[in-house]
Formats: C-alpha cells, structure tokens, sequence
C-alpha cells in the first residue's frame, strides 16, 4: 500500500514541521510556537543526567495536579477515584476468578500472564499459577458472561475495577473488559516502602471507539511469527484490540494456501505464514482479547499473485516479485471471469482460516496504466459503459462485494474503494486525509481513521496525539459520528527490516492506543509523555526491544571499540521525516546496517533539551541558570569529544563515514554553544557578526547526511540568538 506513496511526493500527507528545510527564521518561530519544541518543554525542569545519557523523563510532569491523577495510567481510563490507603502486595498474593470468568482460558492466561509480571515489577516470589479461595483472594476476577469465543467488533469491553486495603475486584461484562482491566491493574503497582502495593481506587472505564488497531506490513518485509506475537503482547498493554495484518502486497504474499499453492511458492521467497502458524497467531491474540483483521491488497498491490498466477494481471506478464518500493502497476483484470473465481475460492478458503466478521480488500492507489494499456479491457468498459478507473474500480468492488459477503465476511477497504454505490455496511479506512473520514461517515459507511496515525513517517508521539478520529470542531452530525469506529496506527515496512520493528513502532504508537481509549478531554501533552516513558518500561519488560536496538546496532559498528561517541550522536538525530529518504538505494533487500536504522524515530533530546536550554536562558546568572549553563556545558563538551571519537571509529565500520560531516557539524555547535553559554553567563557581548554567522552555518546543515536529521536545530538557534549582542540575560525567550 502506502509503500507506493512512500517514494512519491503526492502522497505527502501533512507536512510536518520537522522537514522543512533549516533556517533561523524557522527554528525560532517554530521553537517560540512551540511547533517543534512542543509543551513538552515545560517538563524537566530539573535534569540531572550525563549530557550524553539522559536519564528517562519520569519525572517530566508539567503538572504535579495532573499526575497525581493520571499516575502510570495509560490509556487514562474513564473515570478513576482515587482513595486514601492502598493494598500491599506480598508473597502470598493470589487470585482467584468466578463467574463466567472461572474456567475461561483467556482468564487464567492472563491470570498466569500478569502474576509473572508483578513478580519480575515487585521481586516477590509469587506463584504465577496459584488459584484459591474467592474470600481471601488478593484479586478476585468476576464477568457475568464469557462474550464471543473470538474477540468481535463492538464487544463489551467495559470494566470495573476497585482496589481495597483487603482485596482487588474486578468486575466486567464479558472476558474483554476483564482483559482490559487486567492491564489497568498492572498499571496502578506501586512503590509502597518497603515494598510494594496496589493504591486504594475505584476505576470505571470503558473505550471512546470499539476500533482500536495497529496495521502491520509483512509484505514489504517479512515479520516471524515471533515478531507477530511480540507486538500482539505489546498491543494488549496498550489496550488495541486489531491486529490489521497486511498479509499481501506486490513484494510479498505471505500466506500459505493450499488451494493456490503457487502464491506462496512463487510469491513470497519462501517467507510467508503456514495455516497453522496463522491458526497459532489468531489464537494468540484471541487470549488477548485482539482481532485479527487479515489484508489482501486489491485489485492493484497485488504483483506477487502473479509470478504463481499470470492470468489475474491485466498485463502479459511475465510478473516477479517486486523488489523495489513506489507504484507498481501490476492489478487484476477486473473484466475476466477467471478473477472472480479465483477470488471465490481464495476467500473461502482464508475466511475458514481467519475468524473475524471483517475482511480488509485494500483497494488502495490503483494507478491504472495496465487497465489503459489492454484493449480487452478498455472494449469492456466501452460495452460497459464504464468511463474511468475509478469506475472499473467500482466495478471489481461491486463484483468483489457478494463474493465476501457470500464466506460471511463483511468488507473493509481503503478510501478509494468510497462511491455512493459501496454497500453500506463496507467499512472504509481513511488514510488520505484525516478528513476524508467525515466523507466516508457522510456516506452512510462506517469508517476508521488512520490518516495521522502512519507511523513510518517517524514523527513524535506528540503529533499522532494530537490527531483525533472526531475533532472537537467535527462537522459530522451526531448519527455520522457514531458511525466512526476508531483509527489505526500504522506501521508500512518499506524501511523496517524485522530487527527495528519495535524501535518503529514503539512507544510511540501508545500515545496513538490513548488517542483511541480515553475520553477526548485527555489530550495534556507534557502529561502524556510522562506516562508514555513509564509505559516504554513495561514495553521493554515484555520483550520489546525498541530502547535496546539502537545500542545493539552501534556496538555492531563500532566492532568491539567503545560506542560511547555514537550513543552520543544517536541522542540528537532521528531517522528523516516523511518518506524523504534519499541518500541510500532503499529496497526489499536493503540491510539495517546503517546509522539511519539505529536513529530513534523520537530522540531523546526532544524532551531533555528545550528545559534545560529554557531554564538556561531564562536567568543565566541565576544559581538555576548556572547550573542548566554547566550541563550545557558538558553536553556541547560531548559532542566535540564525540566527533574526536567518532572519526577513530570509522576504519571499524566505513559505514558511518556518510555521517561524519553531520558529526562534524555537531562538534561545530557544540563549540558555538560553549561561547554563547559562557557569554551570556559572564554576560560578555560577542562580536558583531558572531551569532549571524554561527546561525547561517546551522541554517546550512541540510538533512542530507544518511538519511537523518540533527534535531537539536531550534534549541541551538535559540542560544545563539540570545547571545546576539544586546538580547543577552535577562530576557525570557521562551514563555
Ligand atoms: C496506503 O497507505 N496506501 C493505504
């Protein structure tokens, strides 16, 4: 899908701040508004970590207020009433289930599940298998009814939970909710001194939209079943209940059909899903209360069908996998029976295999040109009477429409397949545009977003958080918004070989789960990114690997030499925005093995930096202001003796030579930071022409280098510019 936009600048969807080309007026105008440097800058005010390594943001709450309410939440439920007191957790800590809950095994799956992890939270030595008596249970698990054998849209995922100084109850309608606040109850641990416990509360939540989905990419590039399973597990801790499985593409078709063998033979490399690893996956997520919401791109992203399956392609032939990325015009000829019998026996074989009521068709960014180039096909729609793709596309999707609906399946495509013929019960995603949903629901159709929420466009957690599904401002009426079932984070594999699939995904995609959970009153950015760093450590206790890949990488490079000087760099860069990639010949077979790879889609810095150069500039004669002024210190320090670093490295792993000029430039600012600091502590002017100059030799830093930028730009700008003779101490630059 996307992975056609990747490469083309028409499907740019919102330009972020982030890639527009450097310059002073820019970065002072975006840092003031906060457009770069977003609320988050009023956090850390007190930052006490190496320059090179901070330390985690937990202490970064802009409002003591807030936090005392939110605490680890995440998603914030719907309602929380915190009481005085709590329950302390020891050895002997159990619990116990009734009701309908009693021998559900997705119960005592997760029963199992979150006892070994408030083990490894707490260092009590519980049994993760014990089960006793109701009465003196420390959680007592209670649904009135077990729900759907398999997760299903619109369950009832509610549940209550109330925490005494005697026990944890958790009451739900149905095992989903009880799954939900399980994940809640996690949350709410503890450091009760001198152990650990559980606060006193009373929570009532349930989720704003039923949709709530992360889309993975297995075609682009394959992920194992393990990967699969991981990020399901990663899911659930953040309360997404789809799995939007990308299962095909023109780079891949990954799964096993035994009634058309030759897709996978031919199509996949060898890489792709056999019906009992999917049988295992769906019940994977089926414990935790996750759809799976299989993808078969049509009628165009379909190319490798057709190595195995010439006569779906509305061309000659001979087809290959693709192994590049961009638009590929391989598509089905919609005008052969053939097609239509293939797709019948296809679907009902896939729709005995995938148990959700829903089957996603794609019906993305059909070029067209084979459909314009076969004569056949252009006779038909003369005879047809059919004048456009767009309407041939209609077409397919109209035949394709019974064919599901026949294996009991209901259809879900991309916005293209939208037109006032669609049934209305097709759900219809946007990804164009985030208003492209209001169009769909003014249809009549049901629809998800995911415009705003593509996470391969490496852009901060701030900015999918803020895109909401229904906007405060929406123009939809209300039976319109109650036809909007939520959103998708998505993640397109174009440039995510399976060792930095969590670093791309995670945690960033949790500010997206939020989003898509909690009421649309929660939306405090400072606050969220709080909880999101604590939610990044329980991501990390559950496997992923999203904080460890980019040490791994650079030690890979750096051969046995110290990494410090490249753990420093990968503090202030983040991979390029957008799909701007341009220094490296990206394909299906493109290794990781560059610094772009390693680069964090969310630095670090983001959070640390603009407190600390704020708190700096905000009095730098003050003690405070010493102070943030000797920690810039030591960090522009880093980067001098990190470039020094960084070039003993490069024989070790060439590689890295295409960054050595970015570096370079970093050791440059760092060295301009140091004078601006040590000016405007000492409160000595500099010469007329010094800041013009360090600022145009910043502007001139282009994200050429690797495919990466430098996001310490605004911030250094702001120092400069207070240094400018005449705007020294004193002022207050940023409010
Ligand atoms: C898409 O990104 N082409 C749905």
């Amino acid at each position: 899908m996307n992975g056609a936009g990747h490469a083309m600048p028409s499907r740019t969807p919102t330009r972020s701040a982030l890639q527009q080309p450097f310059s002073r007026r820019h970065f002072l105008a975006a840092a003031a508004a906060g457009a770069i440097t977003p609320a988050w800058s009023r956090a850390h005010a007190a930052w006490q970590g190496e320059p090179s390594q901070p330390p985690d943001s937990t202490a970064a709450a802009a409002s003591p207020q807030l936090a005392a309410q939110t605490r680890s939440l995440m998603p914030v439920p719907y309602s929380v009433q915190w009481r005085t007191g709590g329950m302390p957790l020891s050895s002997g800590f159990y619990a116990a289930a009734t009701g309908a809950t009693r021998q559900d095994e997705r119960v005592e799956a997760a029963l199992s599940r979150l006892m070994m992890r408030i083990a490894r939270r707490t260092a009590l030595n519980l049994d993760p298998w014990r089960r006793g008596a109701p009465a003196t249970a420390g959680l007592l698990v209670n649904c009135q009814a077990a729900g759907p054998h398999f997760p299903a849209l619109g369950e009832d995922e509610n549940y209550r939970l109330e925490i005494s100084p005697e026990q944890a109850r958790l009451e739900a309608p149905g095992i989903a909710g009880a799954l939900r606040g399980l994940e809640t109850l996690y949350q709410l641990i503890e450091a009760q001194p001198p152990g650990y416990g559980f606060p006193a509360v009373v929570i009532e939540d349930r989720p704003r939209f039923a949709w709530r989905g992360l889309l993975l990419d297995v075609s682009r590039h394959f992920q194992s079943v393990a990967e699969v399973e991981r990020t399901l597990e990663l899911m659930a801790c953040c309360k997404f209940n789809v799995l939007h499985w990308h299962l095909s593409d023109d780079q891949g078709f990954r799964v096993e059909s035994r009634v058309f063998p030759r897709l996978q033979e031919l199509g996949s490399d060898g890489q792709f899903y056999s019906q009992s690893e999917i049988r295992q996956v769906i019940e994977h997520a089926r414990r935790l209360g996750i759809r799976i919401l299989p993808e078969f791109d049509m009628p165009a992203h379909t190319q490798a069908w057709m190595p195995g399956y010439p006569r779906l392609g509305s061309a000659p032939g001979p087809y290959h996998i693709a192994r590049t990325f961009g638009y590929h015009n391989a598509v089905f000829d919609p005008t052969r029976g053939y097609v239509y019998h293939f797709l019948d026996r296809f679907f009902a074989e896939m729709a005995g295999l995938f148990p959700d009521a829903f089957l996603h068709i794609g019906g993305d960014e059909n070029k067209g040109p084979e459909w314009r180039e076969n004569t056949d096909i252009r006779a038909f729609m003369r005879r047809h009477g059919i004048h456009s793709k767009a309407g041939l596309q209609t077409y397919f999707n109209r035949r394709l429409n019974p064919i599901v609906r026949r294996h009991g399946k209901i259809m879900a495509g991309w916005e293209e397949i939208l037109n006032p013929k669609l049934p209305k019960d097709v759900v219809v995603e946007a990804w164009l545009s985030v208003g492209a949903l209001a169009n769909i629901v003014k249809h009549g159709n049901r629809g998800i977003l995911s415009a705003g929420y593509y996470l391969d466009l490496m852009w901060p957690a701030a900015q999918h958080y803020a895109v909401d599904p229904i906007p405060a401002d929406s123009p939809m009426s209300a039976e319109e918004k109650a036809r909007v079932l939520g959103g998708e984070a998505c993640m397109w594999g174009e440039f995510v070989p399976p060792p930095i699939l969590d670093s791309h995904i995670w945690p960033r995609a949790a500010a997206i789960a939020e989003r898509l959970w909690s009421p649309a009153g929660v939306h405090d950015v400072p606050d969220m990114y709080r909880r999101l760093n604590l939610t990044s450590l329980e991501l990390e206790a559950l496997g992923s690997t999203h904080r460890a890949l980019p040490g791994m990488l650079l030690r890979g490079f750096a051969r046995g030499q110290n990494p410090a000087p490249l753990l420093t760099f990968m503090d202030v860069i983040e991979p390029i925005k957008g799909y701007g990639h341009s220094q490296h010949t990206y394909n299906v077979f493109t290794p990781p093995a560059f610094m772009c790879y390693a680069a964090p889609p969310e630095s670090a810095a983001r959070q640390w930096l603009p407190p600390l150069v704020q708190s700096f500039l905000r009095r730098p004669q003050s003690a405070a202001g010493k102070a943030a002024g000797r920690r810039l210190l030591q960090l522009f320090t880093a980067w001098d003796r990190g470039y020094e670093g960084y070039k003993k490295l490069l024989p070790h792993g060439p590689q890295m030579a295409e960054l050595e000029p970015l570096y370079r430039a970093l050791a440059g600012l760092g060295a301009a930071g140091r004078t601006a600091v040590r000016s405007l502590m000492g409160q000595q002017p500099l010469p007329g022409d010094w800041t013009a100059q360090k600022l145009a030799a910043l502007a001139a830093i282009q994200p050429k280098y690797g495919d990466v930028i430098l996001i310490i730009g605004p911030q250094m700008a702001l120092l400069l510019d207070a240094a400018d003779t005449g705007k020294t101490s004193g002022s207050e630059p940023v409010s």
